[in-house]
C-alpha cells in the first residue's frame, strides 16, 4: 500500500475577529457588489449607485449603508474606501490549505507567524512531506509577504474573497489557497502508521492524511482529518463528504472509532515489519505458521529479560509453595527440526501440526517462550498450572496456546508454554481475553 506522508500544527488569534472576516459573504458590511469580499469594485458600484446610474436592491443598500445611519450615502463611501484599504493588509488567520495536489496546511496565529504543514514533497519550498516549516507573514508596502525562514521562499498574499486568497511565489507560480477551520490544524500522533479495522478495511495514516482500502480493494480512497479533541473529521476524497468519529483509545494497539451514524469500528495497529528475515509486528517478534524464522537465527538460548522475568515469577509461585521449573526453553532450528520429524514419524504429518512446529516456525528458536514443569495435557489443570494462568502475565508472559484457539493459533491447547512480551503487553492482551494472533490481526497458517 502506498501511503503518502503530511503532519501538522499549532496555536492562536487575529486582526480581525475570525467572525467578522468569515461571515457569510452577504452579510460583510461594504461588499454591496454581494461577490463576498470587499475591494475597491464595492467602492465603484456604491459611486454609480450614488451618481444615480443604478438602483440597489434592499440587501444592497443595508451593506452599502457602511455608517449605520439607514443611508446610502457619501459618508457611507468615503467609510469604505477606509475599509478596502484596510483590508489590503488584512491577515490571514485560521488554518487554511492550497486544495488539491499540493496539499499543503497553513496556520496563521494572527501574530505573523504562520505554521505550514507539508502534505506531499512541495517542490516549490524544498519541503518534504511530513515536514512542518515555521513562517512568518509580513504586510509590507501594501503587500502580504510570506516567508519561509528555512527554505529562504517568498510569497505574496492577495485576497480573491474572503474564504480565499492567492499566493504567488517568486517563480510567478500561483496557487489558491482556501479557508480551512479556525482551529489550528492537528492530528492525533496516535493515529500514525497502518491500520486493520474489524470491518475489513485497511488503513494507512501519517499525519493528518491517509488512505483506506475496502476488503480486497485495490483502489484506496484517500482523506484528511482534523482534530478536535477526541473527535476526528474525516474528509473523503470519494465524494462521501464529512464524517465525524469519535476516537478513543483502547489500549496500545487498538482504537475504537465511534462514527456518526453509531456505528464503532475497532482498528488494530499492524505495523509489519521484515528484518533480517525475522518478522515484527509492531515490533513483536513473531514466529508461527505464517511467519518462520531464518535457520540461522539462534540467540542460543533464552533472552536475559526473559530469563530475568521467569526467576521473578518462579520465586513468587515458590512463596505460594509451588515449584516452576523451564523443561524446554531455546530451541535452535536443527534441535526443532528433529524433534519435529520425530512426531512425524511418531505420529503423521497432519497431527504432529498440531502440537509441534515445523523447523524455523517454533516461537522456542525465538528465546523468548519456555515450557513449564512438563510439556503435555498431564500439566493442564494442576496447581502450578491454574497459578501460571492466574499470574503469569504480572512477569510479563501470556499463555500462548489457549484452550478452544487451535483454529487461530494454529496449536492444541498449552496450558505449559508460555510466551515473554514485557509486563505492560502481556497485561494488555491477556486483559483482551484474545490470542497474540487475535490481538495483532494475523494470522497462523502453514503457506506450504
Ligand atoms: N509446541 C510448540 C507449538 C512448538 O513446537 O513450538
Ligand atoms: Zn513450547
Amino acid at each position: 500500500m502506498k501511503i503518502p506522508k503530511i503532519i501538522a500544527c499549532i496555536a492562536a488569534l487575529s486582526l480581525f475577529p475570525v467572525s467578522s472576516a468569515f461571515a457569510a459573504p452577504s452579510s460583510i458590511v461594504g461588499d454591496v457588489n454581494m461577490d463576498g469580499t470587499v475591494n475597491i469594485s464595492d467602492g465603484v458600484v456604491l459611486a454609480r449607485y450614488l451618481h444615480g446610474n443604478i438602483s440597489f436592491t434592499r440587501d444592497q443598500f443595508e451593506l452599502a449603508d457602511v455608517n449605520k445611519d439607514d443611508s446610502a450615502d457619501s459618508l457611507d463611501l468615503a467609510q469604505l474606501k477606509y475599509i478596502i484599504t484596510a483590508n489590503s493588509g488584512r491577515m490571514p488567520v485560521g488554518t487554511w490549505v492550497i486544495p488539491g495536489t499540493a496539499e499543503d496546511y497553513f496556520y496563521f496565529d494572527g501574530n505573523g507567524n504562520v505554521t505550514v504543514t507539508h502534505t506531499y514533497d512541495t517542490p516549490i519550498t524544498n519541503a518534504p512531506a511530513g515536514t512542518v516549516t515555521e513562517n512568518t507573514i509580513t504586510f509590507e508596502d501594501g503587500k502580504l509577504i510570506m516567508t519561509d525562514e528555512n527554505q529562504n521562499t517568498e510569497c505574496t498574499i492577495s485576497w480573491v474573497n474572503s474564504s480565499r486568497f492567492d499566493i504567488t511565489y517568486k517563480n510567478g507560480i500561483r496557487l489558491p489557497v482556501i479557508y480551512y477551520g479556525s482551529e489550528p490544524l492537528v492530528y492525533d500522533q496516535l493515529l500514525n502508521g497502518m491500520w486493520i479495522s474489524d470491518s475489513g478495511r485497511s488503513y494507512g495514516i501519517t499525519g493528518v492524511y491517509g488512505y483506506y482500502f475496502e476488503a480486497g480493494g485495490d483502489n484506496g480512497i484517500k482523506f484528511n482529518y482534523k482534530k478536535d479533541f477526541n473527535r476526528l473529521t474525516f474528509h473523503f476524497d470519494n465524494g462521501d463528504g464529512d464524517a465525524n468519529a469519535f476516537i478513543t483509545a483502547v489500549d496500545s494497539m487498538h482504537i475504537d472509532l465511534t462514527w456518526d451514524d453509531g456505528r464503532v469500528e475497532r482498528l488494530t495497529k499492524q505495523n509489519i515489519e521484515t528484518i533480517d528475515g525475522v518478522t515484527y509486528v509492531n515490533g513483536i517478534l513473531i514466529a508461527n505458521k505464517t511467519y518462520d524464522l531464518p535457520s540461522t537465527y539462534a540467540p542460543n538460548g533464552i533472552l536475559p529479560d526473559a530469563q530475568a522475568a521467569f526467576n521473578e515469577m518462579q520465586a513468587a509461585a515458590r512463596k505460594d509453595g509451588l515449584s516452576l521449573t523451564i523443561c524446554s526453553g531455546y530451541r535452535s532450528y536443527t534441535y526443532q527440526r528433529d524433534l519435529y520429524n520425530s512426531y512425524v514419524n511418531r505420529d503423521g504429518k497432519a497431527k504432529a501440526d498440531t502440537y509441534s512446529a515445523r523447523p524455523g516456525h517454533s516461537e522456542h528458536q525465538t528465546g523468548l517462550a519456555m515450557d513449564i514443569n512438563m510439556a503435555g495435557d498431564a500439566f493442564n489443570n494442576t496447581p502450578e498450572a491454574k497459578w501460571l494462568a492466574a499470574h503469569c502475565a504480572e512477569y510479563g508472559f501470556i499463555i500462548r496456546y489457549p484452550q478452544g484457539k487451535q483454529d487461530i493459533t494454529g496449536y492444541k491447547y498449552e496450558s505449559w508454554h508460555v510466551r515473554y512480551l514485557g509486563k505492560e503487553l502481556a497485561r494488555e492482551v491477556t486483559d483482551s481475553g484474545l490470542t497474540l494472533e487475535e490481538f495483532l490481526c494475523i494470522d497462523s497458517a502453514y503457506k506450504y
